[in-house]
């Protein structure tokens, strides 16, 4: 796969480009925020959409035991994790399950956890849900987040009532290790909390460890989890609209599947429901020099900014495409990093702040764009900072 050939994406609708005016004020800025990808997806899959689109009609569609079987044996190639047909449920995005969930096992008012910095729509999703907001904020040590388990009890012991989290953790990069998730298991389970895991970047592995589905680790922690989990950020089909939730508890499923169905979201696009066929039964060699290319991107990155830019540094990447920066140094305030990063560097990135005020002077880099506008970007960074001194 030549991932290296840029690609034209103006005329497609894309928002990374067409949003530019309204995010940056000027398009004039590389844009490197929302995460997807500058790059072309598996052929297999491309040439799966093309056959369905020689039919002339696109009805409701269903997603039966093929669309099922697909997702059982990619969790247990891809992860090892042996989940059974009846917990998986279609959806049209990890969001909406999100939603849904929270809408099925908390209250208004209830109180719901999150580590920040973290993405930031769970924000939106769990206070315009009316729910309290409870941060249990990691703690960065040189470049590294851990959990903070003494915060976490303390919390979960006032009556916290689900807990969601993002592993790999976007933006930080983090992928949770067995003692980590073993120990949010027994927090949880100690005091009755439920764990939405959003797993949506579980494919993009880019350091030594692997991911683990955290249902997979123990029936407890099965037992308390609705993971959501989807092949849109790994395949580059974000905007096909398709997603799943695995629940193995029989009761959370069933109330969970009832919230789906009042609001009528258990129906998933024709051309997601293909795609995802094809990713998971055909596009792991795709995905093997996908993740190389985005390796390689990112020991680009780390390796420009210790060589030219030291006073900039980025968080230790095990997953995601996503670059946490680390811009503390430079002394700014959030809007005058937002102001040198737009009209001096001419880049357009997700400001750190907008994921927690934990992540002030910083910002989020996706990386997953051919090398030479990633190489053009880092230059203009360069320029941007050496014009400060
Ligand atoms: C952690 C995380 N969850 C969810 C999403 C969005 O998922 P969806 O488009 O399926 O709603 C993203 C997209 O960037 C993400 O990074």
């Amino acid at each position: 796969m030549d991932f290296d050939k840029v690609i034209d994406r103006l005329g497609t609708r894309a928002n990374k480009l067409e949003f530019r005016k309204l995010l940056f004020k000027t398009e004039d800025v590389i844009p490197l925020w929302v995460a997807d990808m500058d790059l072309p997806i598996a052929k297999e899959i491309q040439d799966d959409l093309q056959k369905r689109l020689k039919h002339p009609i696109f009805g409701y569609t269903h997603q039966d035991n093929e669309f099922i079987d697909a997702i059982v044996n990619w969790q247990k190639n891809k992860h090892g994790w042996d989940i059974s047909s009846r917990s998986v449920t279609p959806i049209s995005g990890v969001l909406p399950a999100i939603s849904v969930s929270i809408k099925s096992f908390t209250n208004e008012g209830d109180k719901i956890m999150i580590q920040t910095p973290v993405y930031h729509p769970f924000y939106n999703l769990i206070e315009k849900s009316n729910r309290e907001l409870v941060r249990n904020p990691l703690i960065e040590k040189d470049g590294n987040y851990y959990l903070d388990f003494d915060d976490m009890e303390k919390s979960l012991s006032a009556g916290v009532k689900m807990i969601i989290i993002s592993n790999p953790h976007n933006p930080v990069g983090k992928v949770f290790t067995i003692k980590e998730l073993e120990q949010i298991v027994n927090l949880c389970n100690k005091y009755n909390v439920k764990i939405l895991s959003d797993e949506i970047h579980a494919d993009l592995i880019t350091g030594n460890k692997p991911h683990i589905p955290i249902a997979s680790i123990s029936n407890e922690a099965s037992n308390l989890t609705i993971t959501c989990m989807s092949p849109t950020k790994s395949f580059n089909i974000a905007g096909l609209s398709v997603a799943y939730t695995i629940i193995e508890n029989k009761s959370i499923r069933k109330t969970y599947r009832y919230e789906v169905n009042s609001m009528h979201l258990n129906m998933v696009n024709t051309l997601g429901t293909e795609a995802l066929i094809s990713a998971y039964t055909k596009g792991d060699v795709w995905l093997e020099e996908l993740v190389e290319y985005i390796k390689s991107n990112v020991a680009f990155v780390a390796n420009f900014l210790k060589t030219n830019i030291p006073q900039v540094s980025m968080s230790n990447n095990e997953g995601t495409y996503l670059l946490w920066l680390d811009f503390r140094k430079l002394k700014l305030s959030n809007s005058e990093l937002k102001s040198f990063l737009i009209e001096k560097a001419k880049l357009g990135l997700n400001q750190g702040n907008s994921f927690g005020e934990e992540g002030s002077g910083f910002a989020r880099l996706n990386v997953a764009t051919p090398r030479v506008i990633l190489e053009k970007a880092m230059e203009q960074l360069r320029s941007a900072v050496d014009e400060l001194k």
